[in-house]
Order: C-alpha cells, then structure tokens, then sequence
C-alpha cells in the first residue's frame, strides 16, 4: 500500500473570487503506517480528506494510491467522519454489513464479516441494536467497524473524536491504538487535537491556514506501551510542549 499526495494545490471559486485553500502539499503513506494531519480549524485538513477519498479534485498535483490517480470514490479507501454517519434505522450489524452488500459479497461471507469486525471492536454483543441505543462512542466503534468491513487499503479519520466527552475520547484513542497494533491497519488521521495526534501517529504534519500547508513534519518515536503512561512520559510532554509552541505562533500570525 503506497498512497502519495504529491504537490498538490486545491483552489475553490474561479477568477477574482477564486480562494486558495490548500498550498502545495506533499506527503506519502506506507502501509502500517499510521500518519496524522494537524492544524487549527480553516487549515484545510478536510479538504485534504476530501481529496484523497476523491470527492473533490485537485487544481494542481497528484494523489495516487498504488501507482494509480484518484479519480473518485472506492472502497479502497474506508472513511470515519466526526458526525457519526450510521443509518439510524439500521440496526449495529445491517449498518456494518451495508458496505459489503454493496460491493456484492455473498450473504455467508457477509455474516462472517460482520460478526468479526463486530467483535474487533469489542461490540459483538450490540449486533441488534439501533444506533439510538448505543452511547456516542459506541456509534464510532461501529462506523469504523463498517470502515474496516469493506477492508480499505487506507483508513481515513476525519475527528473521528471530536465530538465525543473528554473521558471516552481518551479511551477511543486506546482502542484505536489498540486496533493499529492488533490488526495492522494504515491509517491516515485528522485532528486539530496535538496531544490526540501526537499519542497515535508516527508521523504528524503540522498545517497552517491561509493558505492551508505543511509547516513541520515530526516523527514520533516514543515507547507506547499504554498511553495513559505515554501521556504523562517526558519526552512525550516536551515534544508536545515544542509543537504546540508552534501551532500558537501560527495562531498568533493570524491575529
Ligand atoms: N466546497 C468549498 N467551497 C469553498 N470553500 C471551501 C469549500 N470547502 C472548504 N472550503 C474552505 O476551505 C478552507 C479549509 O476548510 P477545511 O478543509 O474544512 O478545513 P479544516 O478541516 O482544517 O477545518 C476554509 O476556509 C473553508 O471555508
Ligand atoms: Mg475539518
């Protein structure tokens, strides 16, 4: 798996009215890899997420997956938005199954399917439910239980969190940790939490609005053994004390 998004430039209006939205950026996933984008609101990370799942075009560059250009929407590319997209009349399991449906699998592999990633996310025991009944965390396990059923090459989170309590945040941010070790599954996440990013990714990009661009790329190589411990380890609070030092000096650019 090998998705690169090569210069790319994303301008939305024409003529005189014409905004610049996304400046030139660049950056590549391997497969494993788990990469996260992080900026103020405005910086133009959905428009990002937009691009690769090929709901929108670029102006200028590429984005390729394989070797081959987006050209639209694929089930190649799994996709979890903030607002929890489940289709309320469906029950937990139709809602995983409903992917698969469409790309046309048989109805046994389907069930098997279902139940898995049902029980990969820890919700076997939901598989009748309405999204009503189940909390807003919950709701997420099962968007991204639907994300993975169609088995896409790159998982892309749009604030998967964002509008969950602080408290099931954090414990969404263990199991999707937990998922990526276990399952080995590449992941491409949007945030404009850095302390969410820094625990998840190996790789952050810091972008800065107007227009929306890369301005710093880190790696982050820390020990992540539980990330209740990585949260409070040195290294981790002084790298994050450094990036967010810089998002402020972004913010305070614009001011
Ligand atoms: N379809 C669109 N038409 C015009 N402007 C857009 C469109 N989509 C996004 N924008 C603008 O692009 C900028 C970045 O938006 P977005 O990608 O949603 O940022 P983020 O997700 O980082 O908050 C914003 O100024 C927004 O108004
Ligand atoms: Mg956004």
């Amino acid at each position: 798996m090998h998705l690169r998004v090569d210069h790319v430039s994303k301008s939305f209006g024409h003529g005189r009215q014409a905004q610049l939205v996304l400046d030139d950026i660049s950056f590549e996933i391997k497969g494993g890899d788990f990469l996260a984008l992080v900026g103020s609101s405005g910086s133009g990370k959905s428009t990002v997420m937009r691009l690769i799942a090929g709901l929108e075009r670029p102006t200028a560059g590429s984005i390729r997956l394989d070797g081959q250009p987006v050209r639209g929407p694929g089930s190649d590319r799994g996709m979890v938005f903030q607002k929890y997209s489940l289709y309320p009349w469906m029950t937990a399991a139709g809602n995983v199954a409903f992917g698969m449906e469409l790309q046309g699998l048989s109805r046994s592999e389907i069930r098997e399917r279902t139940a898995y990633f049902l029980d990969v996310v820890g919700l076997a025991d939901a598989a009748r439910c309405l999204p009503r009944e189940l909390s807003g965390g919950m709701q997420q396990r099962i968007a991204i239980a639907r994300a993975l059923a169609a088995q896409p090459k790159v998982l892309l989170l749009d604030e998967p969190f964002g509008a969950l309590d602080l408290q099931i945040r954090e414990s969404m941010q263990e199991f999707l940790h937990r998922l990526w070790r276990q399952t080995g599954l590449t992941a491409l996440l949007i945030t404009h939490d850095l302390e969410e990013a820094l625990l998840l990714a190996q790789t952050v990009h810091i972008m800065a609005p107007r227009p929306g661009r890369i301005v710093r790329s880190v790696s982050v190589a820390l020990e992540r053994s539980t990330l209740a411990q990585l949260r409070v380890s040195p290294d981790f609070l002084a790298l994050r004390e450094d990036l967010a030092t810089c998002l402020r000096s972004l913010d305070g650019a614009l001011l």
